[in-house]
């Protein structure tokens, strides 16, 4: 059954990649495959919280029906669904791998292949968690960050840039730790200057101890 730790708490997530179309037969994405922000999603609802999931393109779905899931496809209209959801939520967190770039436009007709090479053009997606980070009023922000060099001066950095209340860092580094496998091994930094390190383990059990170390922020 469901405990009483979160009841009463909104809980809003973002998971899985997020794909920018360049024309109506391709686009650009990355290897996320949305199991870590699921993970949150579940281990949120078996606490009793009211769960919004705001999920990129991932054939993979939480196993509570109890979760609301919203589908969508592009960083912009994660963006929208994140907004809408934002106001009325306690506790926020950015587990997304929001695709850092998009296609400066996106093309009606299939770009049709020539002998010379293709120039696409690439701009930058809003920053999700930047948006709302700066807008925080009573929520808990929680990120995620993945480095590969400089990883605990990289997350501080982020923590401070987004005003988040913790971010938590997957190293690449550690094996069985990172994009589709069941296992991570992640750091958790506090706004607080507190820092906790979670060892290798399932994605779920990570999640419930993130969701332990945040009611610790209450
Ligand atoms: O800046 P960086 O991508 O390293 O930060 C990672 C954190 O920021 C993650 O929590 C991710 O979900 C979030 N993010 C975002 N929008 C972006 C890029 C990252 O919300 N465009």
């Amino acid at each position: 059954g469901r405990s009483n730790e979160l009841r009463g708490k909104k809980v809003l997530i973002n998971a899985g990649p997020t794909q920018e179309a360049i024309d109506p037969v391709r686009y650009i994405t990355n290897h996320s495959s949305g199991k870590m922000g699921i993970a949150l999603a579940e281990a949120a609802y078996q606490k009793g919280a009211e769960v919004e999931l705001v999920l990129g393109p991932t054939h993979l779905r939480p196993k509570f029906k109890g979760i609301n899931v919203k589908t969508i496809i592009s960083a912009d209209e994660m963006l929208i669904q994140m907004l809408e959801l934002f106001d009325s939520s306690d506790i926020v967190i950015g587990a997304a791998a929001v695709a850092d770039y998009k296609p400066d436009e996106i093309k009606s007709e299939k770009f049709k292949k020539k002998a010379k090479d293709w120039n696409l053009k690439l701009v930058k997606n809003p920053d999700i968690l930047g948006v709302l980070g700066s807008k925080k009023t009573h929520q808990k922000v929680i990120g995620f960050a993945l480095e590969t060099q400089d990883e605990e001066i990289n997350a501080l950095t982020k923590l401070k840039a987004k005003n988040l209340d913790a971010i938590v860092l997957n190293s690449l580094k550690i094996s069985g730790a990172g994009f589709s496998t069941d296992t991570n091994h992640v750091i958790m930094f506090f706004e607080n200057g507190i820092k906790k390190e979670f060892p290798l383990n399932l994605k779920t059990q990570i999640a419930n101890q993130i969701f332990d170390s945040i009611l610790e922020l209450y």
